[in-house]
């Protein structure tokens, strides 16, 4: 049998962590809230909202209201799709969709395990969203990672068990969620210091080297 892989997506497939930071950093900056890499590296996997919390730990302005965070929110959104729109299949690499095609040849199901409610329109985008058998994303989610719900909800579309599937992550929530969710966890970029993953990758094509049947 062949495992199932799960995928997430930003950070892993696409770099658009790159504008998320860009989007938080505008926002962030514009209010006059300290920002920088280190706190954004915190925001890997989260969802949108819980990102802004972690944005407004840093805020020293009169408390906010729902509806006032919620524009702030739409606000990042709205510059993050901006940058989204810019996107082309060229923004996936050789490396990866040669890597993604060797697994699927291989005989693998292949999904995505995504916190971002903008994942659809990016693996549109890029050319990538009939690739994969099956999407779960931040629609169809209501906690987000380290929850483990994007994955089993990855699982449970693909028709499979967790205990079969493995889950590939740049975020330390990412691996929690997936080891929470009982799938084992394949660590790149940022997460790849994280004790907790089962492999870690140098490179995304080193996924091709793992065993990956049972
Ligand atoms: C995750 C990103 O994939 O999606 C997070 O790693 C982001 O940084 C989250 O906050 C939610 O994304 P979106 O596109 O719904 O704002
Ligand atoms: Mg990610």
């Amino acid at each position: 049998m062949m495992k199932s892989i799960i995928f997430d997506l930003d950070g892993v497939i696409v770099f658009t962590d790159m504008y998320h930071y860009a989007a938080w950093k505008k926002l962030a900056d514009s209010k006059g809230i300290y920002f920088d890499e280190t706190i954004n590296n915190r925001l890997r996997g989260v969802s949108r909202m819980e990102s802004l919390e972690i944005v407004l730990e840093k805020y020293e302005g009169s408390p906010l209201s729902g509806e006032e965070k919620a524009a702030l929110a739409a606000e990042k959104n709205d510059c993050y799709r901006k940058l989204l729109s810019g996107m082309k299949p060229d923004d996936v690499s050789k490396e990866v969709r040669d890597t993604l095609a060797l697994l699927k040849k291989r005989g693998h199901r292949l999904a995505i395990g995504s916190s971002s409610k903008n994942a659809r329109e990016i693996l549109d985008r890029v050319g990538l969203i009939d690739f994969f058998d099956a999407i779960s994303d931040g629609n169809n989610i209501s906690q987000s990672k380290p929850h483990p719900e994007v994955f089993l909800k990855a699982a449970e579309y693909l028709g499979v068990c967790p205990g079969s599937c493995v889950v590939v992550e740049d975020a330390y929530a990412g691996i929690d969620a997936a080891k929470e969710a009982g799938m084992t966890a394949i660590a790149v970029g940022d997460a790849a210091s994280y004790e907790k993953a089962d492999y870690v990758l140098e490179m995304f094509s080193d996924l091709a080297e793992i065993k990956m049947n049972y």
